[in-house]
């Protein structure tokens, strides 16, 4: 009687969550969906939907996933970036790539984004929210506008791709009850202890954490994984390594590393930080982004990749 009673609960929860996709996707034909994707049991048979993909750790996550055969959206604010990125891609790992400019701070450009890669490939089954900003300081550095312009990305930016990502999600899973779904949000060790000087960056992804738990409860009777990921520094990416405003020159010339005459002297400083001696690297975070996917027996975690930089208590 039990299971009767909980199979019509379900029912009528599926049938609510159906009509509710269906109003999201006005674009989207439901019945597409998975008549094109079919089973997507293994990466290459995946979509994903990749948003900071036009350089750094996103642009590494989306080749890698094409490399193995999966069709990628890239997303991006440099949308030429992004389709740049993508036609190389397409080309080099003979597979679809499609480049998606987009802000993720708006909720309007999130919602054209999910459903402009809906249409392209018919679907979405991993959602990578990796479009991120930091802007250091103390308390006298920090407006109240750069502290809304780091959350708007980081936190709200994260809440958003979710959103939207897990309304198609819903749909693919009231039609196939096997499919399985992943979201996975780019956050940093900065997620998982405080960063001095880094206020708005360290509280926006602390918050992301509180989210992909939350989220991860909420999704998770309906085959919807969410987990994140903490990497340490990605020392050669641009975020560090530009020389015109890469992190390395800022540091310096804020004199944040005691010492530190060269950019070289404030690299240095930041490898001794880490246990395993080096910086985090793109292939570290695609590793983690494979196993949080391809581990169907895990959600709601924040999985650090820091070189024991950062150690769960
Ligand atoms: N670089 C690091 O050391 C490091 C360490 C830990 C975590 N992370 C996280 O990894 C993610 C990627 O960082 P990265 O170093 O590759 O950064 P990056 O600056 O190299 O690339 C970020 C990309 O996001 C895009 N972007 C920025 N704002 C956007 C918006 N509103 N909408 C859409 N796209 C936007 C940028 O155009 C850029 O292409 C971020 O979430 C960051 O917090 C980075």
């Amino acid at each position: 009687m039990l299971e009767i009673v909980f199979a019509n609960a379900y029912d009528e929860h599926m049938e609510k969550h159906r009509k509710n996709a269906v109003v999201f996707k006005d674009r989207i034909d439901q019945a597409r969906i998975v008549a094109q994707t079919g089973r997507n049991t293994g990466i290459p048979e995946r979509i994903f939907l990749v948003t900071g993909a036009a350089q750094g750790f996103g642009y590494g996550i989306a080749q890698a996933f094409a490399a193995m055969g999966a069709k990628v959206a890239l997303a991006d604010m440099n949308g030429k970036g992004a389709k740049d990125a993508a036609a190389i891609f397409s080309n080099d790992f003979n597979t679809d790539c499609i480049g998606i400019e987009s802000n993720v701070s708006s909720e309007e450009s999130v919602r054209d984004m999910v459903s402009e890669a809906v249409d392209h490939f018919g679907g979405l089954d991993v959602m990578v929210s990796c479009a991120g900003i930091l802007k250091a300081g103390n308390l006298e550095d920090i407006s109240k506008e750069d502290f809304e312009r780091v959350n708007g990305v980081n936190y709200t930016g994260f809440f958003l791709c979710t959103k939207y990502a897990a309304a198609v999600m819903k749909a693919q899973r009231a039609i196939d009850p096997t499919r399985l779904h992943d979201i996975i949000e780019i956050n940093s060790k900065s997620g998982l202890e405080g960063s001095k000087a880094n206020f708005a960056y360290a509280g926006s992804k602390f918050g992301g954490i509180g989210l992909t738990q939350s989220f991860a409860l909420e999704l998770a009777p309906f085959g919807i994984k969410v987990n994140a990921i903490c990497p340490g520094n990605l020392l050669d990416g641009p975020l560090w390594s530009d020389p015109e405003r890469g992190l390395f020159k800022q540091y310096l010339e804020a004199g944040k590393v005691p010492g530190a005459k060269t950019t070289a002297d404030v690299r240095a400083f930041y490898e001794a930080k880490v246990p395993l001696g080096r910086g985090c690297r793109v292939d570290d975070v695609v590793r983690a982004v494979k196993y949080v996917i391809e581990q169907e027996y895990e959600t709601g975690q924040a999985l650090p990749v820091t070189g024991g930089q950062v150690m769960l208590r």
